[in-house]
């Protein structure tokens, strides 16, 4: 198992941007945002490729870009929520590098996602019971592939520490 590539999966919210850019400096390496290649590579928001092109063609674009990645030599990459959720998607990654799972609570997501909902197509409408109610669904049917992650990090376990301990044991 190389520490060489990193990839972040876990539910929107659950911190992946944040903690791909400080783990980049760590490893001293590019760190990236696959919504943002996304939204670079075909010139529109992610909410806008959701509404003019639709979710299906936004999945295409996604694994296509994380293929991608197979070229590059030493990087973090943060992916979106829904970006490990194909079989294709995960095993693609675990047989490129290493897997952290940032499991954060539904109610912390909850909390962190009403204030900034409105560039993520999914939830944009959603009131404050229906985005807990839609967290739980989704953590629920997404948590066969979450877990298919090398590592797994919860709630108050996703620390500083705890993922450069991960990244040193699978050096
Ligand atoms: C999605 C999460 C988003 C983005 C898109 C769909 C999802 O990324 O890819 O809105 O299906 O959970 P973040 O997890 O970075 O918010």
């Amino acid at each position: 198992m190389a520490a060489e590539k990193i990839f972040l999966i876990g539910m929107m919210g659950s911190g992946k941007s944040f903690w791909a850019h400080k783990i980049s400096k760590w490893i001293k390496s590019g760190g990236y945002d696959l919504d943002s290649l996304i939204e670079m590579s075909e010139e529109k928001t992610i909410t806008e490729i959701f509404s003019e092109d639709g979710e299906a063609y936004f999945r295409k674009v996604e694994t296509k870009l994380l293929k991608w990645f197979k070229e590059k030599k030493k990087y973090v990459l943060a992916t979106g929520g829904g970006a490990p959720c194909n079989q294709e998607n995960i095993d693609f990654m675990k047989k490129e590098g290493i897997v952290i799972w940032l499991d954060e609570s539904v109610d912390v997501l909850v909390e962190r996602l009403i204030q900034e909902k409105a560039h993520r197509p999914l939830i944009a409408h959603l009131n404050h019971s229906a985005l807990a109610e839609f967290l739980q669904n989704k953590m629920l049917e997404r948590a066969p592939f979450y877990k298919q992650a090398n590592f797994r990090l919860s709630g108050a376990d996703i620390t500083e520490a705890a993922i450069k301990k991960i990244i040193k044991n699978a050096s």
